[in-house]
């Protein structure tokens, strides 16, 4: 079984793909770390200009060294969407991806173009939105829990910034498939989220 859930920066989407994958047992890519570790080895090597550099980091990614919670912070995922909006970089991490689909028990897989590009053929798929508010005040109490000096103005304007150029791009630009279900958790806690998701999942396997 394939589920893909695709959606917005702090819609839920990496929670509910957690979840779902806990409740069935099946192995669980966060794809936004791929293009955030990207974008990481760019940083460390000079900054985010050298197509070629974000390229080459693309294709010699390496999964079991990604370290997640060092990729959390507001910059990584401004820089991530940079770095992701290059054909090359996309392209060269298909393969890592496609592979980590094809498992024999199937897998979940969260990001913005699993439905559409990743895994068209999936047996599920998902697209889940909330507010740019809903969104950005998830995104606000995090940081503020975690001690990140920031402002709701600054994080709503983040969230809107990286929905625009996650939009905008002609690279496998955020849209939902046409077989996929809408979920909108603006109005839902975690576990009605999960409740709604579920309900989903299981109506279609
Ligand atoms: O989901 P997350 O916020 O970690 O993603 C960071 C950035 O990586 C997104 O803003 C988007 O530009 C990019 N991304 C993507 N395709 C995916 C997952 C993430 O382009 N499948």
């Amino acid at each position: 079984m394939i589920v893909a859930i695709d959606g917005p920066a702090a819609s839920g989407k990496g929670t509910l793909a957690r979840r779902i994958a806990t409740h069935y047992g099946l192995p669980h890519l966060d794809t936004g770390l791929l293009y955030r570790a990207v974008a990481a080895r760019c940083l460390a090597l000079g900054g985010l200009d050298d197509v070629g550099a974000s390229e080459a980091a693309a294709r010699t990614l390496d999964l079991s060294t990604i370290d997640a919670e060092a990729l959390r912070s507001a910059a990584m995922g401004e820089a991530a969407s940079v770095v992701a909006a290059r054909p090359g970089v996309r392209a060269a991490l298909l393969d890592l991806q496609h592979r980590f689909a094809a498992q024999e028990r199937g897998a979940v897989l969260d990001g913005r173009d699993i439905g559409t590009v990743i895994c068209p053929r999936a047996d599920v798929k998902l697209f889940v939105t909330a507010s740019p508010e809903v969104r950005a005040q998830r995104r606000f109490r995090e940081l503020g829990a975690r001690g990140a000096a920031v402002t709701f103005d600054d994080v709503l304007a983040d969230i809107r910034k990286r929905d625009e150029r996650d939009s905008q791009r002609s690279a496998a630009p955020l849209v939902m498939a046409d077989d996929a279900v809408a979920l909108d958790t603006s109005n839902l806690g975690i576990e009605e989220a999960f409740a709604a998701a579920l309900a989903i999942v299981m109506a279609r396997t």
